[in-house]
C-alpha cells in the first residue's frame, strides 16, 4: 500500500509562501494527497456514486492515460460534502490591479498590503515592470517604485502579452499619459465575456487634451499630449469602472479641474481614490456619480491596504448556500456584499453579520428561485452572476438573471447544462428552472467541465460542490487568474477538491480507463 501511494500523482497544489512570489510560477509542489482509499478504484465517470455504501462510502474515481496538458491543471471536485468552519477572504483582485496602475503616478515608493497571489496580479506586475517600475515583495507587502518614468517623446515599450492578457492593463493609459506625455498600449483582453471596448476611456483622455490614435489592424492605441493634460468635463457614456479610474488618474496630474460625471461607484474606484489622496491627489466624490479631481504638480509615495475581495466573498457565500452549509467569512465588510446577501436572503438563505467582523452564511432550509439583474455597483455584480446561476439551478422554482453590464456573459450556461441544469439564454437574460435535491440526493450531476473565463470557472466549482459524484473542471488557469487559493479555502471548509496536471489530460467524453490501480 505504501509503495502504491508513492506512485500516485500529486493531486493538490497548495499556494507557495508569499515571499517566493516571484519564483512561484508555476507552483508545482504537492503536499496534500487524497487518502489511499479515495483513488484506488477506477471507474467510468457515469458509474460514480458517491453515496454508495459499498467501498466504505468512498467515491469512486476514474482516470485515463495520456500526457498532461502542458502547464495545465484540472480541478477534481467530489460533490456532496457539507462545508463548515471559517475562512479569511483574500485581498481584492480588482482593487489591487487599480492600485498597481496608480503606483505609476509617482516616482516615489508605493507599499501595498493584502495584494492577492493570483495570475492577474502577476500579469500586472509584468506590465508595470516593462514600463520601467521596480517591485518586490517584502514580508507580505508589495512595494512598487516607478521612479524611471519621465517625460519622453517616444512611448515606453510595454509587455504586449501581459497587457493584452488583462483588461485592467488599459487603465495604465491614464497615469502613463499624465506622467510621460505619451502612452502606447495594446487593446486589452481579459476574460472572454463579450466585447469589451475602450472608447469611454479614450473619450476621457481626449477630453483632457490628448490626441488618440487607434490602429485596429495592429490592435494598438497611442495617446499623446503636449506638455501637461488639461482638466475638463468628462461625461462617461456608461459608468465604466476602468474609464473612471483612468480619467481620475490622468486628471490628478492635469492642469486644473476634471469633473467626471456618470462615474462608476464601485468600491475599487473608492480604493484607488483613497490611495491617490494619500499620495497628495485632490479628489472628491469617489463612490458617487460625480468625481471631482483638482490636478497637482506631482504626487508622492503612499502605503495602502487592499480590502477583502467582494467577489471572492460572494463566491464563498454561493458555495455555502448551494451546499446548505453554515460558514463564516472573515475580513469582508458586509456592506460590500449587500446586494449579494440580498439575493441570498430572497433565495431563503440567511446572511448574518459576524461578531468579530466578517459575515456568516446561515442556511435556512430549501433554496428558492429568485430573479436578479446584474448592474453596476451598488447593484448585484455581473462578476457573480455566473457564480449564482448554479445556486439557482439547484433551487426550487424558476429564476431569471439579466446581465445589464456584459450581455454576452453566458459561456457557463452550456457547462451547467452538462450537469443537468435547466438553463436557457435569450439575449441578456438567462432563465433557470431549478432542480432541487430529490429525496436528499442532488439532481445536478458531476461532469467533465470546461471553464471559459474566470467567473465561469468559479461558477463551475460552486456547481460541482453540490453535484452528485465527481466533476473535473478543465482550464483551471482561468480560476487562478483571479482567486487566491479558492480550492485550498474550500478544502479547509471540508470540500473534497484536488488539483491534477495528469487529470487535465482527460478529455470530455473520455470513458474507460486503462490506468492501473495505484494511479
Ligand atoms: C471592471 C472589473 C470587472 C467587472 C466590471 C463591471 C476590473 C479589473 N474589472 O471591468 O471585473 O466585471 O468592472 O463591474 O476592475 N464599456 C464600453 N467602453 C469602454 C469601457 C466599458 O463600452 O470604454 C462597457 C463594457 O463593455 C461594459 C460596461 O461598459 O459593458 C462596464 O465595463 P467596465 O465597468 O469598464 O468594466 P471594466 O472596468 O473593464
Amino acid at each position: 500500500m505504501a509503495a502504491r501511494a508513492e506512485a500516485r500523482p500529486a493531486l493538490h497544489r497548495p499556494l507557495s509562501p508569499r515571499t517566493s512570489f516571484r519564483r512561484a510560477v508555476p507552483r508545482r509542489s504537492a503536499k496534500v494527497r487524497p487518502s489511499a482509499d479515495r483513488v484506488d478504484r477506477i471507474h467510468r465517470i457515469d458509474q460514480i456514486d458517491p453515496f454508495s455504501s459499498a467501498d466504505n462510502g468512498s467515491p469512486k474515481i476514474f482516470s485515463a492515460p495520456g500526457a498532461p496538458e502542458p502547464g495545465g491543471e484540472a480541478l477534481i471536485v467530489v460533490g456532496g460534502r457539507r462545508l463548515s468552519g471559517t475562512v479569511a477572504v483574500s485581498g481584492s483582485k480588482n482593487a489591487s490591479l487599480a492600485l498597481l496602475a496608480g503606483a505609476l503616478l509617482t516616482r516615489r515608493r508605493v507599499a501595498l498590503r493584502g495584494v492577492p497571489d493570483i495570475g492577474d496580479v502577476r500579469q500586472m506586475l509584468a506590465l508595470v515592470e516593462s514600463l520601467g517600475a521596480a517591485w518586490e515583495w517584502r514580508g507580505g507587502c508589495l512595494q512598487v517604485c516607478a521612479a524611471g518614468l519621465g517625460a519622453r517623446s517616444r512611448p515606453h515599450p510595454v509587455d504586449d502579452a501581459a497587457a493584452r492578457s488583462l483588461r485592467a492593463s488599459f487603465i495604465a493609459v491614464g497615469p502613463l499619459l499624465a506622467r510621460t506625455g505619451v502612452a502606447r498600449m495594446p487593446l486589452p483582453g481579459g476574460c472572454a465575456i463579450g466585447p469589451r471596448p475602450v472608447d469611454i476611456t479614450l473619450a476621457g483622455m481626449r477630453a483632457l487634451g490628448a490626441r488618440v490614435a487607434v490602429d485596429h489592424d495592429s490592435g494598438w492605441v497611442e495617446a499623446r499630449c503636449d506638455g501637461r493634460l488639461r482638466g475638463g468635463n468628462v461625461a462617461l457614456r456608461l459608468p465604466s469602472v476602468g474609464a473612471t479610474q483612468a480619467v481620475m488618474m490622468a486628471g490628478a496630474l492635469a492642469d486644473g479641474r476634471t469633473v467626471i460625471s456618470n462615474a462608476a461607484r464601485e468600491p475599487e474606484v473608492v480604493d484607488l481614490a483613497g490611495m491617490m489622496r494619500k499620495m497628495g491627489a485632490r479628489i472628491s466624490g469617489p463612490g458617487s456619480r460625480e468625481v471631482v479631481v483638482d490636478g497637482v504638480g506631482e504626487l508622492g509615495g503612499a502605503s495602502a491596504s487592499v480590502r477583502a475581495d467582494r467577489i471572492e466573498a460572494g463566491t464563498l457565500m454561493a458555495a455555502g448556500a448551494i451546499t446548505g452549509s453554515g460558514i463564516r467569512l472573515l475580513g469582508i465588510e458586509p456592506e460590500n456584499v449587500a446586494a449579494t446577501a440580498g439575493l441570498l436572503e430572497r433565495m431563503g438563505c440567511g446572511v448574518a453579520r459576524g461578531e468579530a467582523g466578517g459575515l456568516a452564511v446561515v442556511p435556512g432550509g430549501e433554496l428558492l428561485g429568485a430573479d436578479v439583474v446584474a448592474r453596476p455597483h451598488p447593484g448585484f455584480p455581473t462578476d457573480l452572476q455566473p457564480v449564482f446561476a448554479p445556486v439557482m439551478a439547484a433551487a426550487r422554482g424558476r429564476s431569471s438573471v439579466r446581465d445589464a453590464v456584459f450581455e454576452g456573459r453566458w459561456a457557463h450556461a452550456e457547462q451547467l447544462r452538462r450537469m443537468g441544469a435547466r438553463i436557457s439564454v435569450r439575449g441578456d437574460t438567462a432563465t433557470v428552472v431549478g432542480r432541487p435535491p430529490l429525496g436528499g440526493r442532488p439532481q445536478l450531476k458531476g461532469a467533465h467541465l470546461e471553464a471559459s473565463d474566470l467567473r465561469a470557472a468559479a461558477g463551475l466549482v460552486v456547481a460541482a460542490l453540490a453535484a452528485e459524484g465527481l466533476s473535473i473542471i478543465h482550464n483551471l488557469h482561468h480560476l487562478d487568474r483571479g482567486y487566491d487559493g479558492l480550492d485550498r479555502k474550500l478544502a479547509s471548509l471540508g470540500a473534497e477538491v484536488y488539483r491534477s496536471a495528469e487529470w487535465a489530460a482527460l478529455q470530455p467524453g473520455s470513458t474507460e480507463s486503462t490506468v492501473q490501480p495505484g494511479l
